[in-house]
């Protein structure tokens, strides 16, 4: 029998999960979340059971791929048991996961077992100072044991993912660049987005467009175009000088992606969000509460919910906040 696909109300296909498991995280990046953030009561947020059942949910419903995402998913305690059921779920393709990197020095070769397949890490600086500066509590050593840690695994594919901002780490970006190849990981450059407000620095500021990156790289490398895609908002170049490196470059700004969208995205909170840079959603959470153990009663909430997939995102560059959420809240 075909497997059923989840479809919007502009027909697309929606086939792939971003699932959040904690709004907590042991970094606290400048772009990302205030100095002092108020995190969620335990009350209020998914247990690891609800999130197992909307992945299955999805996934009975033609899910093919799904990323856990954060907060840093690595601070959420059972998160290998989590992989591990949730990679089993027959029909499932891809289950991969964002994270910062800080506690895969020991969680790698565990998630590796539990079936996970694909690790992107951030890494916004090779300078422990900068780094420090930029995460305000991170360790620049620790991530960079965990990125020798999934490479050590078996992790292939490990994409590393840079924020870059104008006078902060824009002169880091070929050493970026080069730290990726010797790795053997992709990298991929990303355009800071408005989401939350942050006194920290003005986003107007900070910009550097990818197109400005591209320039950069071209200083010292040869940037090939790729054919390569992914139906969001990456586009894939590639290097003459080691073609095994792919170069992304996610430029949210641009809306040139939302006509091929195939994603949503799960709050912690069990909201579910049809679009990163608006505000519909629907609240999954209530439903799985109200309906323990009829998961016909999820399904159908999800199906409805497809309906509220807008068009397109609409982000302005300026530091008017538009979406209030932070990125932690969003799961990136
Ligand atoms: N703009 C762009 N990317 C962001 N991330 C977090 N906040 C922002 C933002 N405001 C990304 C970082 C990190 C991932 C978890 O989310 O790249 O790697
Ligand atoms: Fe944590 Fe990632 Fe946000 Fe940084 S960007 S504070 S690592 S969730």
């Amino acid at each position: 029998m075909a497997r059923p696909v989840l479809r919007d109300g502009f027909d697309r296909k929606v086939d792939y999960l971003r699932l959040s498991v904690t709004d907590r995280c042991d970094f606290r990046c400048v772009y990302c979340m205030a100095e002092d953030m108020t995190f969620l009561p335990r009350q209020q947020i998914l247990s690891l059971e609800e999130i197992y059942q909307v992945a299955e949910a999805f996934v009975a419903l033609g899910t093919r791929k799904i990323r856990l995402t954060g907060g840093e998913p690595l601070v959420r305690q059972g998160i290998v048991g989590l992989c591990q059921r949730i990679a089993a779920l027959p029909g499932l393709h891809e289950l991969c996961m964002t994270s910062n990197g800080s506690q895969l020095g020991k969680l790698a070769q565990p998630l590796f077992d539990a079936g996970l397949k694909r690790l992107n890490i951030s890494l916004d600086s090779l300078d422990p100072t900068r780094f420090r500066e930029l995460t305000r509590t991170g360790d620049l050593a620790g991530v960079i044991k965990g990125i020798d840690a999934a490479n050590a695994a078996g992790f292939a594919h490990t994409k590393l993912n840079c924020v870059v901002m104008k006078g902060r780490n824009d002169h880091e970006i070929n050493d970026l660049v080069s730290f990726a190849i010797d790795r053997g990981l992709d990298i991929s450059f990303i355009e800071e987005m408005p989401l939350g407000a942050i006194a920290e620095h003005s986003r107007a500021d900070a910009f550097y467009s990818s197109e400005q990156v591209r320039e950069r790289i071209a200083e010292r490398f040869t940037l090939l175009p790729s054919t390569d895609s992914t139906q969001g908002p990456s586009r894939y170049w590639r290097l003459a000088e080691a073609p095994d490196s792919r170069i992304g470059f996610i430029s949210p700004h641009s809306h040139n992606f939302c006509a091929t969208c195939n994603r949503v995205r799960l709050t912690v909170e069990g909201r579910l969000l049809l679009c990163l840079g608006n505000e519909h959603s629907a609240d999954l959470k209530s439903v799985m509460r109200r309906y323990p153990g009829q998961p016909q009663k999820l399904e159908k909430a999800i199906i409805d919910a497809m309906q509220l997939k807008p068009w397109r995102h609409d982000f302005q560059l300026n530091d008017e906040v538009q979406v209030v959420r932070f990125m932690n809240m969003t799961g990136g």
